[in-house]
């Protein structure tokens, strides 16, 4: 793994960007569906636009990542189909390179474009430019069949994207990605995401982007251009800022490929969205993420340490007991602070301090930190405690930002009150269980806690 040396640190730069001040976006008179295609005419007079063209420019050029919203994290893109630049995300995030990475698309034209062998690159089993003519290794953006899209997927991208779902397909031989995309698998991960910043920056790049979000490898994934800095600053040059992410979680990542169709990560779409559609009915969770399964994960990604702030997580699944003044006790010495996540059920506080309770009261919807000091000297804790609840979709919205915001107050553990529904009973001979409960987002929060937390209560 590549340390950055002195050298090598740069000025990184947030830039602000509003969707609305870039231009005019519209569709193809003859295209079939707004997915298809569409334009965009940018403005001239706007810094929005500017800093579009700067860091699309960048994504051309450079081999330095550009940090971007997404409607789910942030992602720190770069040209999937230029090795060096992609090579430069694995750098900048100290990131494993067997883990492969999600490659973002604008339209379904410039999907099937990847979908096609590309004629004149080299064959790497081969050894052999394979073409005639040859075309520079860059019809992504060409005409190509409208039928390369397997059938499977297709009830699903008219459903869900632009969106949070990442589909799987296969990659051609020889594939106009850069080989670190893939990580050597025969697959590679797609999606259309749903933040019209981060559809105009590939659009105004022309390149599809090989983007994971941007976090510093194993740190919880960021949904602010500040998370972004925090974790990047001096390793990246420019940060795009489009405000707070709406989901929260990552996208769904789902192999139609395999009979049955499987999820490999929960996201920001549920097992419930997916069992409506064609040939999802019988979807199975190809993912781990509880202690108790212990067999090979399916996306390689998931066998990392993941989503951890410095501090001690300490995960209460839904249904067990709240923390007691013992418990608390035990993680944290005298004069130490503790942080509290709470989502449905927890009393403020953890019910240890009447100061807190009357201070939240009824305004418990607030996601306001709260402070107090529990005991009394010596012995005494600082607790703060953050509410994000009840509702999954505010739980996902609020998670990696409550996990950060108590890192940067250096507690030494974190509290955190899961929320149910259980993802589903689990099968004998595989790491596949079969879905039997209802899923309304909670899979995607408890999977991404399950392995921030370095211990679980059950
Ligand atoms: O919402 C998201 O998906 C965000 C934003 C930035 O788009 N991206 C993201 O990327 O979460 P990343 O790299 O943090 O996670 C990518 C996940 C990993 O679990 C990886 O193993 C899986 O997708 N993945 C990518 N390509 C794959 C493939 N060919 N086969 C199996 N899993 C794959
Ligand atoms: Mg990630």
């Amino acid at each position: 793994m590549s340390t950055l040396s002195l050298a090598d640190k740069r000025l990184t730069r947030i830039l602000a960007v509003d969707p609305a001040k870039l231009g005019t976006f519209s569709f193809l008179e003859r295209a079939t569906s707004p997915l298809e295609d569409w334009h965009l005419t940018l403005r001239r007079d706007t810094q929005d636009a500017t800093n579009l063209k700067e860091a699309a420019e960048l994504l051309r050029t450079s081999v330095i990542p550009v940090a971007f919203p997404t409607e789910t994290v942030y992602g720190l893109g770069a040209d999937a189909t230029r090795s060096a630049a992609v090579q430069g995300i694995y750098k900048a995030k100290q990131r494993p390179l067997d883990n492969p990475l999600i490659v973002h698309v604008c339209s379904l034209r410039q999907l099937r474009g990847l979908l096609q062998p590309v004629v004149g690159k080299d064959d790497p089993i081969n050894g052999q430019p394979n073409g005639q003519a040859v075309s520079n290794g860059s019809h992504v953006n060409g005409d190509v069949p409208s039928d390369t899209i397997p059938s499977i997927y297709h009830d699903l991208i008219q459903r869900f994207w632009p969106g949070p779902l990442t589909i799987l397909l296969r990659n051609p031989t020889p594939s106009a990605l850069a080989p670190e995309v893939t990580a050597g698998l025969p697959t590679f991960g797609a999606r259309m995401p749903k933040n019209l910043f981060a559809l105009a920056l590939i659009k105004t790049a022309n390149v599809p982007l090989a983007a994971p979000s941007a976090n510093a490898s194993t740190k919880p994934s960021p949904t602010t251009a500040q998370h972004v800095q925090h974790d990047l600053d001096g390793r990246i040059q420019v940060i795009l800022d489009g405000g707070s992410c709406d989901v929260g979680v990552e996208s769904t990542v789902v192999d139609g490929l395999c009979v049955p169709p499987a999820i490999l990560r929960p996201g920001g779409v549920t097992l419930e969205q997916l069992r409506q559609c064609k040939g999802w009915e019988d979807v199975v969770i190809g993912y781990k993420d509880s202690a108790q399964l212990e067999s090979k994960p399916k996306a390689p990604g998931m066998k990392y340490k993941h989503y951890s702030p410095s501090a001690t997580v300490i995960l209460h699944e839904a249904g067990s007991s709240l923390p007691s003044l013992q418990d608390v006790r035990a993680r944290a010495s005298n004069g130490e602070s503790i942080g509290v996540i709470r989502t449905r059920h927890w009393l403020p506080g953890l019910g240890l301090s009447p100061a807190i309770s009357s201070a939240v009261g009824d305004t418990a919807s607030s996601t306001t930190m709260r402070t107090v000091e529990i005991g009394d000297d010596p012995g005494m804790i600082v607790m703060h405690d953050i509410y994000i609840g009840p509702g999954a979709a505010a739980i996902a919205r609020g998670l990696f930002s409550a996990l950060r915001e108590f890192d940067l107050r250096g507690v030494a553990a974190i509290f955190v009150e899961g929320i149910g529904p259980t993802d589903g009973v689990q099968c004998a001979e595989s790491n596949i269980h079969h879905p039997h409960n209802t899923d309304d987002g909670a899979a995607a929060v408890m999977n991404r806690l399950r392995k921030a937390a370095a211990v679980r209560v059950v």
